[in-house]
């Protein structure tokens, strides 16, 4: 689903993209000047924050979805997520486009999706602009590799 604007959205789902606009403030990104912020909403109610942490050997660094999942399945391991509302600035131009997650950050929060066995939705946006939602995790990343394989 594409929205027009965060005011586009329905109460809750605005509240939460402004968490990740509050995580992106805190976000550690001296080196692409690219930064993200993320707001996990569990079942519980909790919200988990987190934003993309880079370091000088580069490829240590880590997206801000990661930090979220990772933080939110250490605290809360029992908890469902919900939703993941992210949103993406950069020093260097403005992004009115949402940004789709990476790769690994597919990979990474499927893994919790299949846990759960519910679908949660991402919520997606630049700095400003459309923000996109998706229905699960499952359909951004088809024919993808799980432990059924193992
Ligand atoms: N990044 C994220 O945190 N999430 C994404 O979905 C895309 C990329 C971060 C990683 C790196 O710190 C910076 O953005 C530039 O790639």
């Amino acid at each position: 689903m594409l929205y027009e604007s965060i005011d586009a959205l329905e109460k809750e789902d605005a509240f939460l993209m402004k968490k990740a606009i509050e995580a992106r403030g805190k976000s550690y990104a001296p080196y692409s000047n690219f930064h993200v912020g993320a707001a996990l909403l569990l079942d519980n109610g909790a919200i988990v924050l987190g934003n993309n942490q880079e370091n000088a050997a580069y490829p240590s660094g880590m997206c801000a979805e990661r930090v979220a999942i990772w933080k939110a399945g250490s605290e809360y391991p029992n908890m469902n997520v919900v939703k993941l509302a992210v949103t993406a600035s950069s020093v260097n131009n403005p992004v009115t486009k949402p940004v789709g997650p990476c790769g690994a950050c597919r990979q990474s929060l499927l893994e919790y999706e299949i846990k759960q066995a519910a679908p949660f939705k991402m919520l997606l946006m630049g700095e400003v602009g459309e923000v996109i939602i998706t229905d699960s995790l499952v359909s951004l990343l088809p024919f993808s590799f799980d432990q059924s394989f193992l």
